[in-house]
């Protein structure tokens, strides 16, 4: 049942006071793509390369969400859309924090992307498609998921038997089968320079 008779309290501390002590505008960087495509391996990169320019940053991860907060989640898609809105919501309140957040989670479908989306101003949501033909995912399988799905061991694999919903506008797209770490980092990176209130 939903909480009646709550009230909104404000803080004395604002998101814009949190923002000039930081030196830079807070934002979520959300990493969709398929198992297999990156998305872990290039926020763990690009984190790093704002956090050593001296930013604040946090990232949140499919599996490692999976642990703790959502650990009474599974993979159907109902389960998945929640997944996505818990994680949306923490996004919320980290962006509120003054943070550089980013996110890796499969996020297969557009209506739950669109709904996170719609919680941030325009200048705070960057849909980072991480772009990956599925051969080349099931080629890496770092974790020999698609080996276990390919042989009927997990039901309600995406991309195998469940689906992926492909962005129709990110704001950027990496192409992680044709570029290297190195470059897709420098690219948004650069991306975020150009367009957005970081230094
Ligand atoms: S999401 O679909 O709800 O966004 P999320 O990113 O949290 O997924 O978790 C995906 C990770 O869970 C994969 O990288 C993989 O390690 C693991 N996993 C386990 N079962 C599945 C499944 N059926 N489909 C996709 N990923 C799965």
């Amino acid at each position: 049942m939903r909480a009646k008779h709550i009230t909104w309290h404000e803080s004395k501390v604002t998101k814009e006071d949190r923002q000039r002590l930081n030196g830079h505008q807070s934002m979520v960087l959300w990493f969709t793509g398929l198992s297999g495509s990156g998305k872990s391996t290039l926020s763990v990169a690009v984190e790093k390369a704002l956090f050593e320019k001296g930013m604040r940053t946090y990232r949140l991860d499919g599996d490692n969400v999976r642990y703790g907060l959502n650990n009474n989640l599974g993979f159907s898609a109902e389960d998945r859309s929640e997944n996505i809105r818990r994680v949306g919501e923490v996004s919320k309140l980290m962006v509120d924090a003054g943070l550089i957040t980013l996110t890796a989670f499969i996020s297969p479908y557009r209506e739950d992307r669109e709904k996170v989306r719609q919680l941030f101003s325009e200048r705070e949501f960057i849909e980072v498609y991480v772009k990956c033909d599925l051969r080349i995912c099931e080629q890496r399988d770092p974790k020999g998921l698609y080996k276990k799905a390919r042989a009927g061991k997990i039901k309600g694999f995406t991309g195998i038997d469940d689906p992926y919903e492909a962005p129709e506008d990110p704001e950027l797209i990496i192409d992680t089968g044709k570029l290297s770490l190195q470059q897709s980092v420098e690219t948004i990176i650069q991306h975020l320079r150009k367009n957005y209130d970081i230094s």
